[in-house]
């Protein structure tokens, strides 16, 4: 394939057909998983918005969906890992089948706020599904229940993913050039 002409993007990781074609195999175990029951998906914003859209057309139990934006940042000494909601949930989620969705699982700091300030909701279950899993650099253990893709130590955009705020749209997935990303 010829490599995309976007200022920044080195190459292409997962084409627009391989991440259709994943989705459809993650919608499916998801669909089996809660047969019989009905689902909401929490959308973590901005990131997993085209990933859930995408997974959502696929999944067929009822299902709802909300969204919560979070900000990020580091303490004073550099250290990763503060977390807050920018943004909450629209309704309670006390009694639901609540499917995490999340672009990219890095660290894990985020993903082990999100879950203790949700599973203190009382929902009847609460798991986790990421369009994309860095294993290589979790610092903290969570756990992730589905996964589109295991990707490699290298900064990606796309399919929602952004360098500041840029590449979302993008229909794939792709690695930026290493100066791109200091
Ligand atoms: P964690 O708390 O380190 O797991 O952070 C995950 C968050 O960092 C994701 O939700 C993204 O917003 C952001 N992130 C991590 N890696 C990338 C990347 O390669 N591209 C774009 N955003 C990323
Ligand atoms: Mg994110």
């Amino acid at each position: 394939m010829s490599a995309p002409s976007i200022p920044g993007v080195d190459r292409i990781l997962f084409t627009e057909d391989q991440i259709e074609s994943r989705i459809r195999e993650v919608a499916t175990e998801i669909s089996r998983r809660y047969a019989g029951k009905s689902l909401k998906l929490v959308g973590v914003l901005k990131g997993s918005v085209f990933f859930l859209t995408a997974l959502a057309r696929h999944i067929d139990v009822p299902l709802k969906i909300d969204f919560l934006g979070i900000s990020s940042f580091s303490n004073k000494t550099g250290a990763p890992g503060l977390v807050r909601i920018a943004k909450d949930l629209d309704e309670s989620i006390e009694g639901e089948e609540v499917l995490l969705i999340e672009d990219i699982v890095d660290t894990g700091f985020t993903l082990r706020y999100l879950l203790q300030t949700l599973a203190g909701r009382a929902p009847q279950s609460l798991s986790v599904c990421t369009f994309l899993d860095r294993n290589s650099r979790r610092i903290v253990q969570v756990p992730v229940d589905y996964r589109c893709f295991e990707i490699p130590d290298r900064f990606v955009v796309g399919f929602g993913l952004d360098h500041n705020q840029l590449y979302r749209n993008l229909g794939y997935v792709a690695v930026m050039k290493p100066d791109r990303t200091s």
